[in-house]
């Protein structure tokens, strides 16, 4: 009997949701790379791809629209409970909290219902997550506008305005992080599905896993050491004494699947480039560009090259966000994918997760009275 750690190479579920080929860099939703994806398509269009199996037809993704649209007022409750969160809270524990907040408890999984559960979820999304910016920065919390389409919606309620540059690099972060087969978080949902868990209490337990630096939490990491490293004269010096001597791991390289690029951080690198405007943002940006240079000579023959988080976090701060909102924009996004995953193992191979673990303790013990002890 061996145990996997880290359940390294254990497949869970069957899914015709997402392909990953590592050693080649390849990703793709229900067949469609994710390059394509990118440049093609609207956020929108993605969800309703890997909720329905199909791109929508016109007429299908205005309804779909529509339907989203209906729920970007968020409830009241939730309202009061984001404004009354402590303002140094983590975003990420105000997206538990708020998504915990929305759980009946008390959910029935069936096709139908489930495929309507989606465009409501999706709608809340955007006002939760908008208006955790907004607490944070201090705003007066808003419904988003239901006049626009998600990304722009969303910068608008974040924000207060929003121009095509940015609302194309918000649409394409999203479209990049909508899935990625079964991660941690992922998983996470899925365990807590395979109860019967409702879908709330389910993206909830993906949020608790989402956080750590080694998944979601990269972003910010690896965002945090090109400041630490100031210049693009530091790069060598910082490199040789943390990652080579100091034995830290460099953050945003690495993954458990690719042992390539990852196609995700190559979306990344381009809008960061044509991005990046002043003077700090194009020095970051130089900063990543000569480290990524030095982890890949270092660890490119173990297989180890920058992920996805590697050059998110200067997109997302060129867009307008600070760094304690990285992670929980990628939450922002996989929420799809962890309502997708969940769904299509509740309704298809429902079985509850439950492994075992190898007993190494003591043998019996005879008890001894806590006044013998
Ligand atoms: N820097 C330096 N060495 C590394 C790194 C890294 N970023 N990643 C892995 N290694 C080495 C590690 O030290 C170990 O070496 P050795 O065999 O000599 O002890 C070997 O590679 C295997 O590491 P592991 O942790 O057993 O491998 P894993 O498959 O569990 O690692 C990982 C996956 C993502 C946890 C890891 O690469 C890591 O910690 N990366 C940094 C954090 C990061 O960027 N995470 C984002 C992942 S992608 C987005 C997401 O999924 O959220």
């Amino acid at each position: 009997m061996a145990v996997s750690l880290g359940l390294e190479d254990v497949f869970i579920k069957y899914t015709g949701l997402t392909f990953i080929d590592g050693n080649e860099g390849i990703l793709r939703y229900r067949g469609y790379d994710i390059n394509d994806l990118v440049e093609h398509t609207s956020f929108e269009e993605v969800c309703y791809l890997m909720i329905y199996g199909e791109l929508p037809k016109a007429q299908e993704l205005d309804t779909f629209k529509k339907a989203i649209k209906e729920h970007y007022a968020l409830p009241d409750h939730v309202f009061e409970l984001i404004r009354d969160l402590p303002r140094d809270l983590d975003t990420l524990t105000m997206m538990e909290t708020a998504y915990a907040s929305l759980s009946s408890g008390d959910y029935k999984w069936e096709k139908e219902n489930d495929r309507k559960q989606v465009p409501v979820i999706l709608g809340e999304n955007i006002g939760i997550i908008s208006n955790i910016y907004r607490h944070k920065m201090g705003k007066e919390l808003k419904n988003p506008d239901p006049k626009y389409d998600y990304a722009e919606a969303f910068l608008r309620n974040c924000f207060d305005k929003a121009d095509p540059v940015r609302i194309n690099a918000m649409n394409s972060a999203l479209v990049i992080y909508v899935d990625h087969e079964v991660p941690a978080s992922t998983t996470a949902a899925l365990v807590a599905s395979s109860t019967l868990s409702d879908m709330y209490s389910c993206i909830t337990a993906a949020i608790a896993a989402l956080k750590g630096p080694l998944h979601g939490g990269a972003a910010e990491a690896a965002y945090k050491q090109l400041l630490d490293i100031k210049t693009v004269d530091n790069v060598q010096t910082w490199f040789d004494n943390n990652i080579k001597g100091g034995n830290k791991r460099l953050m945003g390289f690495g993954h458990r699947v690719y042992k390539t690029y990852d196609p995700r951080m190559k979306i990344f690198k381009r809008i960061a480039e044509s991005m990046g405007k002043t003077e700090e943002q194009k020095n970051l940006f130089e900063i990543a560009k000569k480290l990524e240079d030095l982890g890949v000579k270092e660890f490119g023959s173990k297989g180890i090259y920058p992920n996805t988080d590697y050059y998110s976090g200067i997109v997302f701060n060129e867009i307008g966000f600070p760094i304690y909102m990285f992670t929980t924009l990628f939450g922002f996004s996989r929420v799809l994918g962890w309502l997708a995953h969940i769904t299509e193992y509740v309704e298809e191979e429902e079985r509850l997760i439950r492994p075992r673990a190898i007993y190494t303790g003591p043998g019996k013990r005879d008890f001894v009275k806590i006044s013998e002890r």
